[in-house]
């Protein structure tokens, strides 16, 4: 079983990916002991698919198991959800021996997580994320939120896991294009840190790695190291861990001038990658061959490198906008070659606006 392990300060803990882990669930918190009832937090879809499997095996296994259903959609990682679920751990009994099991998405995983680290001061905490993006990005790094109405992921906080259970099976039935914004930020990773994992990428595609269970494993565990190497060298984020925002500030800019319902989160940093890599090049850090390579690697798996229909001064409106809430300028992530990143303020927004003009079709 392919295992990365993370280390966080004090705490040590332990990704476990392999197709099939899902029926391991029992056993691999035995391990962790002195834990012995579990709170399964999830969605009706996907406790229709897999809750039931890992329910029995915890059953099975001798834990106390109780669910609870919350409905899909970022609305839910909200304050009134919270509450529920502190009502129903209150309600169960709920203690320092019973863990909270986030089996879902990142929207399951950053409430669920939030919860685990309020309720009482905090409980053990596991993951069982279902959709690429959780597995090889949200449930690493030890993030946790709820949205406030005046933005997202106001109210969280730092906490780690005491494990995550990756099962790639569960992508099976995993919609298309949640899928695709999953592989967006594992192409990501190559970007920022890893050329051969870039190359690996560049020689699959969609169909290969998406029917391939063992394949998509690899992937997966390679995103994940390298997500747990950049958490671990700066886990409350005050430098290194900027690298990771890859793609991500004209990506988000995209969301926020769209109202968060045109794109997927991957969608709009795919496009921002490009960006980007075209910032870059204007910068003279990286050559045009390269940043066709970047270009084409993210049409491989279908996803865009332009926008449409967005007006330029929204967009760069809304870039500034976040400008503004950090109190300086811009920091861009910006490739100095495939595997590698820096960070730089000098971009004008000359610049900004030439590239965003390109983007745009
Ligand atoms: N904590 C972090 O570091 C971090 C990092 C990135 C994103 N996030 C957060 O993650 C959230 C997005 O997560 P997401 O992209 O996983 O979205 P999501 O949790 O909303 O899941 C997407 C959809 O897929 C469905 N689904 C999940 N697993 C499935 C499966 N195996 N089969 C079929 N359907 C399935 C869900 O019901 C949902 O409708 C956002 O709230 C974002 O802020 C957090
Ligand atoms: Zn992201």
């Amino acid at each position: 079983v392919p295992e990365v392990s993370v280390d966080v300060g004090t705490h040590q803990y332990t990704i476990y990916i392999a197709p099939g882990s899902l029926t391991h669930i029992g056993q691999r918190l035995s391990a962790l002991g002195e834990i012995t009832g579990a709170l399964v937090v999830t969605n009706p879809i996907i406790r229709q698919n897999y809750g039931e499997l890992l329910t029995d095996c915890l059953v099975a296994a001798g834990y106390t198991v109780e669910c609870i259903e919350l409905p899909p959609g970022e609305a839910t990682k909200s304050m009134e959800w919270a509450m529920r679920l502190y009502d129903h751990a209150i309600a169960m009994g709920l203690d320092r021996k019973s863990c909270i099991i986030a089996l879902g998405g990142g929207v399951i995983g950053d409430l669920a997580g939030f919860v685990a680290a309020t309720y009482m001061r905090g409980v053990p905490f596991v993951q069982v994320p279902t959709t690429l993006l959780a597995q090889v990005d949200s449930s690493v790094g030890g993030k946790v939120a709820i949205n406030h109405p005046q933005g997202k992921n106001l109210i969280g906080a730092f906490y780690q896991p005491n494990m995550v259970l990756i099962d790639p099976l569960t992508l099976n039935t995993l919609p298309q294009r949640e899928w695709l914004s999953g592989m967006a930020e594992v192409i990501k990773y190559g970007i920022i840190a890893d050329t051969d994992f870039f190359d690996v990428l560049s020689q699959e595609n969609v169909a290969s790695l998406s029917r391939n269970s063992a394949k998509i494993g690899e992937i997966i565990k390679r995103s994940c190291e390298i997500k747990a190497a950049v958490v671990n060298a700066d886990e409350k984020e005050t430098g290194l861990r900027m690298i990771l925002n890859f793609g991500h500030t004209i990506g988000h800019a995209l969301e926020s001038a769209t109202g968060y319902t045109r794109y997927t989160h991957g969608e709009a940093v795919a496009i921002g990658m490009v960006g980007a890599a075209m910032l870059a090049r204007d910068s003279g850090w990286l050559d045009t061959a390269k940043v066709e390579c970047i270009r084409s690697l993210i049409q491989q798996y279908q996803l865009p490198v332009h926008f449409n229909g967005i007006d330029i001064n929204t967009i760069v409106s809304h870039l500034y906008h976040d400008k503004k809430k950090e109190g300086g300028a811009i920091r861009w992530v910006l490739p100095r070659s495939i595997g590698q990143v820096a960070i730089t303020k000098e971009v004008s927004e000359e610049q900004i606006r030439a590239v965003l003009a390109d983007l745009s079709t």
